[in-house]
């Protein structure tokens, strides 16, 4: 089976800067799959497998919006999408006794692209690490080989007042953060916690290999390329050893991309400077622990981790494509989510592993729309001004109105 997300096979837009850039990817995809439910669209059009992971919490109810959305896009494009569902994180845990059952596993693999709700909530917080939601998730990222994660931190204009940081600090921000997310700290070996000499330690093993660095130096330079040709790597190389090898693999793959620009940051300084002066930054490439709390500072620019997306890429198998947010149990249930982040997500699916940039772009000129004619859920809910708060299936109809044109 073919798959499109090959990060061999070159990366498409990703922000501002570079939209429009297209995907070049192989096109066999999706010839002969076995039929599924799915959307009857004309014979001649593209068909694509995916798999949709609800999870947990909010999950449920912003990935259903989000599949209609996909659905009606996808009707005006001629593309089919044939869905099917499967169970992970703490869903998994309550009905399959795993955080990711075997045929969860199967089904991701088997199709073009996964759509991932959220997974986690306060019911499985304390189960041991095996039976916990994140292990389902980590599970899922080292089966698919998933190891390049782009999360894009942009300050959309209608958006800029939502941040807790001043206007003329945020508005304009447009940073790429490549986070490596199959290896570091996160998966290294040994690990444990142990008695020694009846004293307990807890222990992990931040460890990156060569070729591990090597891959997601060349994934930020290739996407820094279609940006603004920027490439800040981000580690902590004047203590850790890790990061020592880090720099210099960064270092040697960069002399093959000289209209690239490079630059190295600690990332202590790199926190503050992504609060400080965020215009800075084009393309910010990363280890997972660093990615992952970097990330997080990055999408509060934004006003609202209820927008971000965020696409988990392998070089040969089906990409994860899913909300930054997590899965906001003390909201779920209560129509009140933002499915916006959901909905960009699919844009990112569309876009990096289905090569539809056609319909990727449908879906955030729609995202767009809603947000200029003032649709906000309470999360990005601003006072004064011209603005409905509506709930989640309401923004979801929201989208859909625009992807018609009814707006
Ligand atoms: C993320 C999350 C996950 C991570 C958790 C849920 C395991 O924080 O995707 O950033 O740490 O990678
Ligand atoms: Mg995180």
């Amino acid at each position: 089976m073919a798959h499109v997300c090959g990060l061999g096979m070159g990366l498409g837009a990703v922000g501002r800067v570079g939209a429009g850039a297209s995907v070049s990817v192989s096109s066999s995809h999706g010839a002969g799959r076995r039929a599924r439910a799915g959307v009857r669209a004309p014979a001649s059009a593209k068909s694509h497998s995916v798999t949709l992971l609800p999870g947990d919490g909010i999950g449920p109810e912003i990935l259903s919006v989000t599949r209609d959305v996909l659905v009606e896009v996808g009707r005006t494009k001629g593309v089919e999408f044939s869905f099917t569902e499967a169970l992970v994180g703490g869903a998994a845990i309550d009905a399959a006794g795993t955080p990711l059952p075997a045929e969860t596993l199967e089904q991701c693999r088997g199709s073009d692209a996964v759509l991932l709700a959220a997974i986690g909530g306060y019911k499985w917080d304390s189960n041991p690490r095996e039976l916990r939601p994140e292990t389902g998730l980590l599970g899922l990222r080292a089966g698919l080989n998933t190891f390049a994660n782009l999360r894009p931190a942009i300050v959309l204009p209608q958006l800029a007042d939502a941040s807790t940081l001043k206007r003329e600090v945020v508005s304009g921000v447009d940073i790429m953060i490549i986070r490596e997310l199959t290896g570091d700290v996160y998966f290294g070996e040994p690990k444990g916690i142990e008695v020694r000499d009846g004293v307990r330690w807890g222990f992990n093993n931040m460890i990156y290999s060569e070729p591990e660095v090597d891959r997601i130096a060349r994934v930020a330079f290739d996407i820094a390329r279609k940006r603004g040709k920027r490439v800040c790597s981000v580690d902590k190389a004047n203590v850790l050893d890790v990061s020592q090898l880090w720099r210099d693999v960064v270092t040697d793959v960069h002399s093959e991309f000289g209209d690239v620009e490079l630059s190295h940051m600690y990332v202590d300084n790199a926190a503050m400077q992504l609060i400080r002066n965020p215009k800075q930054f084009d393309v910010m490439v990363t280890g997972n622990i660093f990615g992952d709390i970097l990330s997080d500072a990055a999408s509060m620019l934004t006003g609202s981790l209820g927008m971000l997306p965020s696409a988990s890429l392998s070089d040969s198998g089906p990409g994860v494509f899913e909300p930054v947010h997590g899965s906001a149990p003390d909201i779920a249930g209560q129509d009140l989510a933002n499915p916006l982040a959901q909905i960009l997500s699919a844009a990112m699916m569309c876009r990096y592993g289905l090569d539809e940039p056609g319909v990727a772009q449908v879906l955030e000129d729609a995202v767009d729309k809603v947000l200029d004619a003032g649709y906000r859920t309470g999360d990005i809910m601003e006072q004064g001004g011209n603005f409905k708060q509506v709930g989640c299936k309401a923004m979801g109809e929201a989208v859909l109105k625009a992807v018609q044109g009814t707006l």
